[in-house]
């Protein structure tokens, strides 16, 4: 574990206590740092792996103007330092580099778990190490969790229904995916690391909570990740050809990423429960409506190429979300062209500092 150079150089009071523990090769440990004895906290502590990322960073912005303090770890595989630059001399805010493949620990209220690549060009590109990043981010946060009594927050996904027979999706269904396919690294490590977190609740007595996120947007993500609303803005932003998959008629539900943090914080305040619960816009979209919007939206000139349909890509997809309604008292409010129009702004200003 290392220190991200972009910390504060001089910590105004002392940290508080992380360690790894290393398998393999058996090193002297590694023991980084703290201290800061939980009897004199008077805010929580939560830490937030994949925090420098596009959800972790919204995520990080909603605890620590709720009053936590916040610990985050990332690799920086996708996630990116400029997605936390405004907490530089923020005393409620510390960042770890650090993987969650390997073990951690520190004495938190909560461990909200986001680290992993999200999108297919990135968790394809090392499906190995996507599985592990699954299966044994959830593990090492469930220990946490277990060690210290925190409650425990699993960023799951509507990937664990795969290519739905049900629609729209309940959390009751239990899915139709490829175990063996080119997605199955991030479907099946995702599935798997709820299995974890049920298991930890049963034999542990673990708080968990799950979320099973569907399709998220906003200022923040990375404009190169082929994920469809950033990749449609920054084509017609650019005047560039508008890449369709298939033939279009393909439909997702798009959820403005400031939703999905009230659908966070409500699921993981203490009227909360464990879920697994769907966070997701409801609102159905095909992709070429989409195109359309972001087309009027943006002024953009950009014409359509259609490519052939990726292996294993889900026809439809739409989050059943009476669960979330009823338990939590929680819709979407932001529509697809509000969101739009923020996330367009969002990506104007990064187009033009490039
Ligand atoms: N964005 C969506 O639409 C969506 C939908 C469903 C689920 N999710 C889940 O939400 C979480 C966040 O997604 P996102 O869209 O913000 O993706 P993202 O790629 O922007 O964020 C993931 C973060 O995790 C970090 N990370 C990856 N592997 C790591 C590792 N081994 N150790 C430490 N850090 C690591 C990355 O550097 C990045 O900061 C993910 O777990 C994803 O599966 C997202």
């Amino acid at each position: 574990m290392t220190r991200n150079p972009t910390r504060r150089p001089k910590p105004r009071h002392p940290r508080r206590v992380v360690q790894t523990r290393r398998t393999p090769p058996a090193k002297p440990q590694r023991k980084t740092h703290v201290m800061r004895p939980a009897k004199h906290r008077t805010t929580p502590l939560a830490l937030v792996t994949g925090g420098a990322g596009f959800i972790g960073s919204h995520l990080c912005d909603r605890l620590i103007a709720d009053g936590f303090e916040v610990l985050c770890l990332d690799n920086f595989y996708t996630g990116s330092a400029a997605n936390l630059q405004h907490f530089k001399h923020e005393p409620r805010f510390d960042l770890i580099t650090h993987d969650v493949v390997e073990p951690y620990d520190a004495r938190v209220a909560r461990v909200y778990n986001l680290a992993c690549p999200a999108s297919p060009v990135h968790y394809q590109a090392d499906p190995i190490k996507t599985y592990k990043t699954s299966i044994l981010g959830a593990l090492h946060a469930l220990e946490v969790g277990r060690r210290h009594g925190a409650r425990v927050f699993q960023a799951s996904t509507s990937e664990v229904y795969g290519d739905p027979e049900q629609h729209p999706q309940q959390e009751s269904y239990w899915g139709h995916v490829n175990p063996i396919g080119i997605r199955a690294c991030y479907d099946e490590g995702k599935r798997g690391a709820e299995t974890l977190f049920f298991d930890y609740a049963r034999r542990h007595k673990t708080d968990i909570r799950v979320a099973r996120i569907f399709n998220t947007y906003g200022p923040r993500m990375l404009p190169n990740d082929g994920r469809v609303v950033s990749n449609f803005i920054v084509q017609a932003l650019a005047d560039e050809p508008f890449t369709i998959y298939g033939d279009g008629s393909q439909t997702r539900s798009f959820c403005y990423v400031d939703d999905l943090i009230d659908g966070i914080m409500l699921l993981t305040s203490d009227a909360g429960i464990p879920g697994p619960v769907n966070l997701g816009n409801p609102s159905e979209f095909t992709m070429g409506e989409l195109a359309d919007k972001v087309l009027a939206l943006t002024g953009s000139h950009s014409h359509r190429v259609f490519k052939a349909l990726p292996s294993d890509d889900p026809t439809r997809r739409r989050p059943d979300i009476s669960l979330a309604q009823q338990k939590l008292g929680w819709s979407p409010k932001v529509s697809l062209e509000e969101g739009l129009l923020r996330t367009i702004g969002y990506f104007r200003s990064v187009m033009s500092i490039a």
